[in-house]
């Protein structure tokens, strides 16, 4: 009920009367009455006037279903959605629901993660409230080792969200680092359930720099937050919906193909390695090169002092710019 109410208020941009509220709902007024309470109660701001009604006057920086749904613009993607306060990983919580037969486009999100995965083993750090922390669950019918590309088209979409949603100049960190001001404000794990041939799974799990305002000393020259970038806090369940929404249209577009081919250009667009010295560090051998751009497979193309192309695979290597992170 209590969603259904907030939904009327936020479409409304203005006051609803009590009566008409009731009379969508089919309950009293004082049934209505205790449950904006409820919503005062967890943060919402609602004004009354009496023979006007209520009006939405400010939400609080939920990510609870009932204000990610307000948010969500997608056909598919997120249309069931799991939320928790804590977990362990979100990741490792999407896998666990995959095992059990959750669908194709199953979204879980947490406001606090007690064990977030990074890349190689790192730790990956989600204090409470201050992160978005979520995992998506797809099923693609495509080869295996084609599935190192969805993070790619990840890194895309958040890049993409974060540039429409509030203007911010975010480019992409080859392979898949969202960077503002040349420092990363997102991270992204991508794991797979699969046989030789065949996938069973795949989780997305994406941490976003929402509303942090410290790092520790030893990133602060390669972390951000949007917080910090824009000087002032983000609501988590509008940039979720943002989120889902670019990633939905781009994995339509992905899917036509199971490659990158329909999205390489706009990737290639907001890479900030494009055209720019990088070192590829590889097992026993480092060079430094031009990088021109991924190819349909995500590859980096990266052009050589004699003018050859190397094509660098994002599994086995690092490219850092020549003077630091980007
Ligand atoms: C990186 O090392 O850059 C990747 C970090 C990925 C963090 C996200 S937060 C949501 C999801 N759950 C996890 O445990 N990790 C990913």
């Amino acid at each position: 009920m209590k969603e259904k109410i907030l939904e009327y208020l936020r479409v409304a941009q203005g006051f609803v009367s009590g009566q008409e509220l009731c009379e969508k709902l089919g309950v009293s007024r004082t049934a209505i009455w205790k449950n904006i309470r409820s919503l005062e109660e967890e943060g919402y701001q609602i004004q009354a006037v009496k023979n006007r009604g209520y009006r939405l006057v400010e939400s609080p920086d939920s990510i609870k279903a009932q204000e990610i749904n307000g948010y969500l613009h997608t056909k598919w993607l997120g249309r069931v959605l799991y939320t928790k306060e804590s977990v362990d990983s979100t990741n490792t919580w999407a896998k666990r629901l995959a095992e059990d037969g959750e669908p194709h486009g199953t979204v879980v999100i947490a406001d606090e993660q007690t064990q977030g995965k990074g890349r190689r083993g790192r730790h990956w750090v989600t204090p409470k409230g201050a992160t978005i922390a979520f995992t998506k669950l797809l099923r693609p019918d495509m080869p295996p080792e084609r599935a190192s590309m969805l993070t790619l088209v990840e890194g895309l979409s958040v890049a993409q969200a974060v540039r429409s949603l509030y203007g911010l100049e975010a480019g992409i960190k080859w392979p898949n680092d969202v960077v503002v001001s040349n420092k990363k404000i997102c991270g992204i794990l991508t794991e797979m359930s699969a046989q030789v041939d065949y996938i069973n799974y795949i989780v997305i799990g994406t941490g976003v720099n929402t509303n942090l305002t410290e790092f520790p000393e030893e990133i602060q020259h390669m972390a951000t937050s949007l917080r910090i970038e824009l000087g002032h806090e983000v609501k988590r369940a509008e940039l979720l919906g943002a989120l889902l929404e670019a990633f939905e249209k781009n994995y339509e577009i992905f899917e036509k193909t199971w490659d990158l081919s329909g999205l390489m250009n706009d990737y290639n667009l907001i890479l900030v390695n494009c055209d720019t010295q990088v070192k590829v560090l590889e097992p026993g051998n480092e060079y430094v090169g031009i990088a021109r751009g991924i190819d349909k497979t995500g590859q980096l193309l990266v052009e050589r002092e004699d003018g050859s192309i190397t094509r660098v695979y994002a599994g086995e290597v690092s490219v850092r710019g020549l003077y630091g992170y980007v």
